[in-house]
């Protein structure tokens, strides 16, 4: 008997898709997409039009490629789409949610429509309700829900039969700040916690870098990157030191430093240290110098860190692509 391991193999990837092409019309939403998803957390970030959406409503089956194939949990989507939806959840971007139904009426409905027993659906329900953060106004209709709210029911009722990978399309829009982290605490969750893969779509670069494992970036329905979030993060070799004080504390280090030979730029009420010259460069001794040099200075020290390029950036330099 032959024993394949995984270790030989490698996990299977939860997403695999290869050439994968959809024209509407004259519209390429999305030409020759080869990329995997694993599990955790992955981003889908792309401009409004990217193909984001595109990419879903295929994965799921509701939409024919044009041409190329995909997989997902092991399913192709052309011969198993029915397979592939009892596995999975999905959160549409605009809105779904009928207004004179109660949310908890609804989750219920999608959970009975997923195969699950009444009394098995009815606490299911009151579960991903309960995870979600509605409370009380899970018995109201959901017409009267503001935006938050109405959010939190999309991502309820995707949860409903306990899928094995979710997509989601934009959770955060159209919430205000606080709103925003809270939801992005419960996707985070929810792909850690609840070991459950998360697709999540959003224009906002710099709100999945927060949450997610991986980053898959669209530009004009073309994959621009595909990479662990660490990768995008990667330290620059450069520098952050924040002094306690003002403009002028600030400007007294910069120069105090440039004299040591690092060239520094202000930044915000920060200094930026470039790269350290041969010499400063091993063992922390550019750390250690800047500590002294405050310290001489008779300077509260109040942060040094290693300056991280963020997704934005990243976003911006894959623009140019021709
Ligand atoms: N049914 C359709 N008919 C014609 N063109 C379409 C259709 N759906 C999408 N498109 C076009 O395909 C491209 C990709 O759209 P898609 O909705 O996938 O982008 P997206 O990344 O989800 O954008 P957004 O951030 O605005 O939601 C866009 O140019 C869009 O106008
Ligand atoms: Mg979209």
């Amino acid at each position: 008997m032959t024993v394949v391991t995984g270790e030989l193999t490698g996990p299977l990837p939860v997403i695999s898709t290869a050439g994968l092409t959809k024209h509407y019309g004259t519209v390429h939403a999305l030409t020759d997409l080869t990329v995997d998803v694993g599990d955790g957390v992955t981003g889908l970030v792309g401009a409004n039009g990217a193909g984001k959406s595109t990419l879903i409503k295929i994965l799921l089956g509701l939409l024919e490629p044009t041409a190329g194939h995909a997989h997902v949990l092991g399913h192709d989507i052309e011969e198993h789409s029915q397979e592939i939806r009892r596995l999975v959840g999905y959160m549409p971007e605009h809105d779904c949610l009928p207004p004179d139904v109660s949310a908890s009426d609804f989750v219920v409905h999608m959970a009975r429509m997923s195969g699950l027993g009444a009394s098995a659906a009815r606490e299911r329900a009151a579960d991903v309700l309960r995870h979600v953060g509605l409370d009380e106004e899970r018995y109201r209709p959901m017409g009267g829900y503001s935006t938050g709210m109405k959010q939190r029911a999309k991502l309820a009722q995707a949860l409903a039969h306990d899928p094995r990978l979710v997509f989601l399309d934009e959770p955060t829009n159209g919430l205000d700040p606080a709103a925003r982290t809270d939801m992005l605490r419960l996707v985070q969750r929810i792909g850690n916690d609840f070991g459950i893969a998360v697709l999540v779509t959003s224009h906002l670069l710099g709100e999945l870098e927060q949450v997610s494992d991986h980053v898959i970036v669209l530009d004009g329905g073309h994959l621009l990157r595909s990479s662990a979030t660490g990768e995008f993060l990667e330290r620059t070799g450069s520098l952050l030191v924040e002094v306690v004080g003002t403009e002028t504390e600030r400007d007294r280090l910069g120069e105090a430093l440039a004299r040591h030979g690092l060239t520094c730029r202000p930044r915000g009420t920060m200094v930026a240290v470039d790269p350290p010259p041969p010499g400063l460069a091993e063992g922390g001794a550019a750390h250690d110098l800047i500590r002294d040099v405050a310290a001489e200075l008779g300077l509260g020290l109040m942060r040094l860190q290693p300056d991280r390029r963020h997704l934005e950036d990243v976003f911006l330099e894959g623009g140019t692509r021709a």
